[in-house]
């Protein structure tokens, strides 16, 4: 077991990996996130049976709750969750504790020490931690330097602490927080989470790539016009108004998401099939990516908010009157900018990343579209052939499609363009597993290949401190345009690609 951790490169890296013994730790416990996402990935690794007998989850926060209430909890909030397996969710509760801790408490955080042996011992977790910041950003510097204090991060491989985003809020605070982050532990125990990165599609992007002779010869600026690259969301900002008042969509999806999918669309083949090697190509491409305009960044980025919408039936209130917005707020719910590759392989290719909340559809998408046939040789009243696409799905209905030209039938010259599809539901006949799942495995197996380094997140806080800078000093050369709920956005977005002669793709 013990060599799993040490050695995770050892074991196939997209095999089902059991999980090594160990004590999951989630500080956080008592928030969303834990019972959102977190505790219902772990049941789900558990009822794929790769949680070990040997294993244990300590929730942390400041709540004065016993163990079982923390499971009693859980079981009411999951209750839907849980209802068809009720018999594994009664085993999986014995793995639960629950220990009240303030981070910055350094005499409680001994205590959690304290009890983490005991669970060690009674659970035989061989002494293998994770750590998982899942608490405002603001504690996770003090957070690990309490971890440190504590002596919990001093085996370099048995422990390892896992940070949620958004990590920093700028291209400084990145860079601060990764020096103190980086005091405390080594960045082998750093896991820098983007939950984008465990989704299927993203993941498989890298399959088609490399895996498939076809697509890397006009994977390039001979072939591609533009990539487009989308995050739709249908959900208002929900009851999180005290966190996205301070984030806005840059800082919550555009510096992290999106601009992980940019990477992965356009990095360069890895030498090898590891995480270094792969994560050194993530840092590479976005080192050298940059605002289509860093003289006027105004031009290319346009940033908008929702306004109400809906029906009698269904009325949706606008941003501004969501409880715990400020009236006044210029927080953007919809961003979409033009960014530029300084490489060979891209130089010249526009990238456009767009996204927002209340908008049509809940989507992910990357979409490549190809250039026009070079000389047009049927008639052009009767054959205008569309651009040939390549439309990646990251969700829902995770698959392909390849958009292509064809003859209609009959005697006539005409033609039509026509999809050929690939949906991971039809062919593998099985939903994929929701990012969490495969991220929290992969970091209790001590695997960060799906993890951003250090360099990664400072690059992609560097790329968008042009916008940063202006929306903190200058924020009237970059307003908010208004937007009606389930709208694709304000129409000035179109503009940003309509300049250049190409338009979003309406999904
Ligand atoms: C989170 C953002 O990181 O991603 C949320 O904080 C957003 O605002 C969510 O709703 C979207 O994730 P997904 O997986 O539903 O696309």
């Amino acid at each position: 077991m013990q060599s799993s951790i040490s050695n995770p490169l050892r074991i196939g890296l997209r095999q089902e990996r059991v999980i090594p013994p160990q004590c999951l730790v989630i500080f956080g416990a008592s928030g969303d996130l834990t019972h959102r996402k977190l505790i219902p990935a772990l049941f789900e690794l558990f009822l794929q049976r790769r949680i070990p007998s040997e294993f244990a989850i300590v929730g942390c926060a400041r709540r004065p709750w016993s163990d079982q209430e923390f499971k009693d909890k859980l079981s009411i909030k999951l209750a839907n969750k849980i209802s068809k397996n009720p018999n594994e969710w009664n085993q999986f509760l014995k793995y639960l504790f629950y220990e009240p801790v303030d981070l910055q408490q350094e005499l409680q955080v001994e205590r959690l020490a304290k009890r983490l042996t005991k669970i060690d011992k009674l659970q035989a977790t061989h002494g293998n931690k994770t750590f998982y910041l899942s608490v405002s950003p603001n504690f996770y510097g003090s957070g690990c330097k309490a971890l440190k204090k504590a002596g919990l991060l001093e085996d370099t491989v048995k422990s390892r602490v896992v940070i949620e985003k958004p990590f920093g809020r700028d291209y400084s605070s990145a860079k601060k927080l990764n020096k103190i982050v980086q005091s405390c532990a080594d960045e082998s125990q750093i896991y820098r989470i983007d939950h984008y990165l465990g989704k299927e599609t993203v993941q498989n992007i890298l399959v088609l790539r490399f895996a498939n002779t076809i697509f890397e010869p006009i994977w390039n600026r001979n072939y591609i016009s533009n990539i487009q690259i989308t995050s739709s969301e249908t959900v208002g900002v929900e009851d999180r108004a005290g966190y996205y008042e301070t984030s806005g969509a840059l800082r919550d999806m555009l510096q992290n998401h999106l601009t992980q999918m940019l990477a992965v669309i356009s990095m360069e083949p890895p030498g090898r099939f590891d995480p270094e090697a792969i994560r050194n190509e993530k840092a590479k491409v976005l080192q050298a990516t940059k605002l289509a305009d860093e003289e006027e960044p105004w031009r290319c980025c346009i940033r908008g908010q929702y306004q109400e919408g809906g029906n009698i039936v269904n009325p949706l209130r606008g941003y501004r009157e969501e409880p715990g917005v400020d009236p006044n707020s210029t927080t953007e719910t919809y961003i979409a900018t033009k960014v530029f590759i300084d490489n060979w392989r891209w130089q010249g290719v526009p990238f456009y990343l767009r996204t927002g909340k209340r908008l049509p559809k809940r989507l992910g998408e990357i979409v490549l579209t190809f250039k026009d046939v070079p000389v047009h040789l049927f008639d052009s009243t009767i054959i205008n052939p569309a651009p040939n696409q390549l439309i990646i799905r990251i969700q829902p209905n995770e698959g392909a499609t390849f958009k292509f030209e064809v003859k209609s039938p009959g005697s006539g010259m005409r033609s039509r363009p026509v999809e050929m599809e690939f949906s991971y539901d039809e062919s593998f006949g099985e939903p994929s597993d929701e990012g969490y799942v495969r991220l929290l495995a992969d970091s209790m197996l001590g695997d960060p290949t799906l993890f951003t380094r250090s360099d990664e997140v400072e690059a992609a806080w560097k790329l968008y401190t042009p916008l940063i800078e202006l929306m903190e000093n200058a924020p009237w050369k970059l307003p908010i345009h208004k937007y009606e709920s389930k709208t694709w956005g304000p129409s000035e977005s179109d503009q940003l690609l309509s300049r250049d002669n190409f338009f979003w793709r309406r999904p």
